[in-house]
């Protein structure tokens, strides 16, 4: 199978994984765990969250993480105020990368909008150089907003409690 083909079927899992179910948390940490068992050579996959104009951890696998990043900083910072996907081939060589596991070589990061409105990233990270390309952005940009597949309805201040949403 090709990456792509690869990349289709795991779209197919998420759907499936996440039908009929709402709640964003559950939604997030099935996600990440199934990103994490299916695709090859990743040390951690995490969401973080847009709370207050600031990075919040959210659901993820790998090691320990930073939990509060401010937009701006480091990879997932760089995405949250550009909100454009940031494909790092080497990470010693972005100014500012944040390691939380110092085994990371390379990285990729894609903003998360709800509704059109930044509500997030997804940050996925590798032990090997130059792990990550479009294909995986294209895919990524797919998978990440199937936490909010079931949810059509307007945002409530449940689902955003504490949350500073902010357009593209
Ligand atoms: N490397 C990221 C920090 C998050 S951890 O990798 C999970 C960054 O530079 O923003």
């Amino acid at each position: 199978m090709t990456k792509k083909q690869d990349y289709q079927l795991l779209l197919k899992q998420a759907q499936a994984l996440l039908d009929g179910e709402k709640d964003i948390v559950a939604n997030m940490s099935n996600l990440v765990s199934l990103v994490f068992h299916s695709l090859t050579d990743l040390n951690g996959t995490t969401f973080y969250r847009n709370i207050n104009h600031e990075l919040v951890l959210g659901p993820f696998q790998g090691k320990p993480a930073c939990m509060h990043i401010p937009f701006g900083k480091g990879v997932c910072g760089t995405v949250a105020q550009t909100k454009r996907s940031e494909i790092v081939p080497d990470v010693t060589k972005f100014d500012g990368h944040i390691a939380c596991d110092a085994a990371s070589r390379s990285e990729i990061v894609v903003p998360v909008f709800y509704q059109r409105a930044f509500w997030g990233v997804l940050d996925l990270d590798s032990p090997h150089l130059n792990r990550f390309d479009s294909i995986d952005e294209h895919f990524l940009l797919q998978i990440a907003p199937l936490i909010f597949a079931d949810n059509d309805e307007p945002i409530t201040d449940q689902q955003i409690v504490g949350n500073h949403l902010e357009a593209r």
